[in-house]
């Protein structure tokens, strides 16, 4: 992890130094400023001639003006340094994230998911203007004044060696040590949190339906105090650890000026320096006090950064075939499975067991089957969003893994059984589909999902707004505008997975009929629980726990006995009572 990060970092080594060379000399202009503003106090006390105190007096203003701007430009370019790192390893997140979607996702909570998106990326920002700078500046003040006061009074320079080796490395690593479980538990905790206010809120109409509102702000209520507890103790160890610290400071200092003191009595030390030495021992620890909370910091950034990695870890369900990717599919495209099994990970039986299918230009083939038994896995493998696990795909004759997943999906395509809408016009949403297409390309593929009536009575037509997740039109409406958008990105290969569902018997009939009517001449796959119109298409496969139990022509299946028959004569009494 320690090699990635820094991995990560190594591209910006060149701000990092800008940034900790400006950091160290704005402490050490500090420390300066501290030394010389003494020494010329001391001395002016002497009343000695102007001219032996106007170098201090230069010194003083140089140093005090120098200090501001070096904190200026260690501020711009730590800052530039870590939001850099911070935009790189964000953008590899989402690089991670892209081919994880839409099926290697649910392994992880949506809203864990965006913690560890949004804040938990976030740590990589502290680990460079909270850790990395002071830590390196630190280390280089601490010496400089040691060095310095070895030079005046090695007694001293002992003392404050000590001092701060006790506040720097001795206080930070009892802190590490008391609290290192709580800061790891850090992160999930607030993930935790995150998950139930997503619960709470997309899950609000449910909860008061079922009249678990108190139940579930209850569990909130404890994990936020969960949360509460462990940055509580965070806050107590960070503060008694920069107590601890600021002690040691006050004690070392005390120490050297008795140091001093005796060495002046003694005369081995001129008396203008004796504030020199005590103040350049004070200022000395302060980059140093910030190491407590950097060490916290660090602790925090390293769990943030674990979950961080873990995304960019996980596996992808189908492998990209990168360089030696065949040019994407163009012409008449065939498709055909043959012996396809597709295996859920962690599953024990497949989804999709030993598939064969031949979509031929312009076939049209429906799958109907009972709920499981695999269909929009079917389809999932031919969009290559899963892989199979047995069998192959074959994309114009040759491996569908050998193309790019998103040259496959601009040919096979279609409507995904949970299709989402976006929080945007009903115009904006069909365009995903084709950003080109004009306002009667859209009200055409409209009028062939049946909704073309229901947006021109809309007062505001295209430009209605559908609300999160389409939460302003009704659950048939959303469908079929997810339905008009797959017939306006117009692919070769077109996937319908339950068209009609959610919508009542007779519309749900006329929409199939028009939609068969419309895909007429189109390679097509319709998975549907609808039998009527069925006998428009070339092949019908019923599927029943990942196999293919039966395939024929509508005609052929009804004439048998089988499980077409039993689903055509129970789907009877609904077309009966019409
Ligand atoms: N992401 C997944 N991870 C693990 N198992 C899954 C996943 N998606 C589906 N399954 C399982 O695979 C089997 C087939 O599911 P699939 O969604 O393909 O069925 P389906 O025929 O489309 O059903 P329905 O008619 O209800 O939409 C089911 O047993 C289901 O539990
Ligand atoms: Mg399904």
């Amino acid at each position: 992890m320690v090699r990635r990060i820094a991995g990560l970092l190594r591209a910006h080594l060149g701000r990092l130094l800008v940034a900790v060379s400006a950091s160290v000399a704005t402490e050490l202009a500090a420390l300066a400023l501290m030394g010389t503003a003494a020494w010329l106090l001391a001395r002016a006390a002497e009343q000695p001639p102007l001219a032996a105190l106007s170098l201090a007096i230069v010194g003083v203003r140089a140093f005090a003006t120098g200090r501001g701007v070096f904190r200026y430009a260690e501020r711009l370019a730590s800052h530039d340094a870590a939001l850099r790192a911070l935009a790189t390893l964000r953008g590899r997140v989402y690089d991670a994230l892209v081919p994880l979607a839409p099926s290697g996702l649910p392994a992880y909570r949506s809203s864990d998911l965006l913690s560890r998106m949004v804040s938990d990326v976030e740590a990589v920002q502290d680990l460079v203007v909270r850790v990395l700078v002071p830590v390196s500046t630190a280390v280089v003040v601490a010496g400089v004044a040691v060095g310095f006061s070895a030079l005046v009074l090695p007694s001293a320079a002992v003392v404050l060696a000590a001092g701060l080796a006790l506040a720097g490395l001795v206080v930070p690593l009892l802190m590490v040590a008391a609290a290192r479980r709580t800061a790891r538990r850090l992160a999930p905790a607030r993930a935790e949190l995150a998950a139930h206010h997503t619960d709470l809120l997309q899950g609000s109409a449910d909860l008061a339906v079922f009249g678990a509102t108190a139940t579930a702000l209850d569990e909130a209520e404890r994990a936020s105090e969960r949360l509460a507890r462990l940055e509580r103790r965070t806050a107590l160890t960070t503060a008694l650890g920069g107590a601890a610290a600021m002690l040691v400071q006050g004690v070392t200092t005390v120490a050297v000026t008795v140091l001093a003191l005796g060495a002046r009595a003694d005369g081995g030390l001129a008396g203008v320096m004796v504030p020199v030495v005590a103040l350049v021992a004070l200022i000395a620890f302060e980059p140093v006090l910030p190491l407590v909370p950097a060490v916290q910091r660090l602790l925090e950034a390293r769990s943030a950064l674990r979950r961080v990695l873990a995304v960019l870890d996980t596996p992808p369900p189908v492998a990209e075939p990168g360089d030696g990717a065949l040019p994407a599919p163009s012409g008449p495209v065939s498709v055909a499975l043959r012996g396809v099994s597709v295996r859920y990970p962690g599953a024990t039986i497949d989804a999709v067991d030993g598939v064969d299918l031949s979509l031929t230009p312009g076939r049209r083939v429906a799958v109907v089957g009972a709920s499981g038994s695999g269909k929009s896995t079917l389809l999932a493998c031919l969009m290559r969003f899963i892989e199979p696990s047995a069998g192959t795909v074959l994309l114009n004759g040759a491996d569908a893994r050998r193309y790019d997943g998103d040259d496959v999906r601009a040919v096979i395509t279609g409507v995904t059984q949970d299709a989402h809408l976006f929080h945007t016009s009903i115009r904006e949403n069909l365009r995903v589909a084709r950003p080109s297409a004009s306002d009667d390309d859209l009200l055409a593929a409209l009028q062939t999902a049946r909704l073309r009536d229901w947006v021109e009575s809309l007062p505001a037509g295209l430009d209605t707004m559908v609300g999160e997740s389409g939460g302003q039109v009704s659950g048939g409406q959303r469908q079929r505008l997810a339905l008009a958008r797959a017939l306006l990105a117009d692919p070769p290969v077109v996937l319908l997975d339950e068209p009609t569902e959610g919508l009542d018997p007779r519309t749900a009939d006329d929409l199939m009929t028009d939609l068969l009517a419309s895909t007429r001449g189109r390679t097509t796959v319709v998975v549907t629980h609808r039998l009527a119109g069925l006998d428009a298409v070339d092949e019908i496969v019923v599927m029943d726990a990942g196999r293919v139990v039966q395939r024929g022509t509508h005609a052929e299946l009804v004439a048998v006995d089988g499980p077409y028959q039993d689903l055509w004569w129970a789907s009877r009494p609904a077309l009966a009572s019409e």
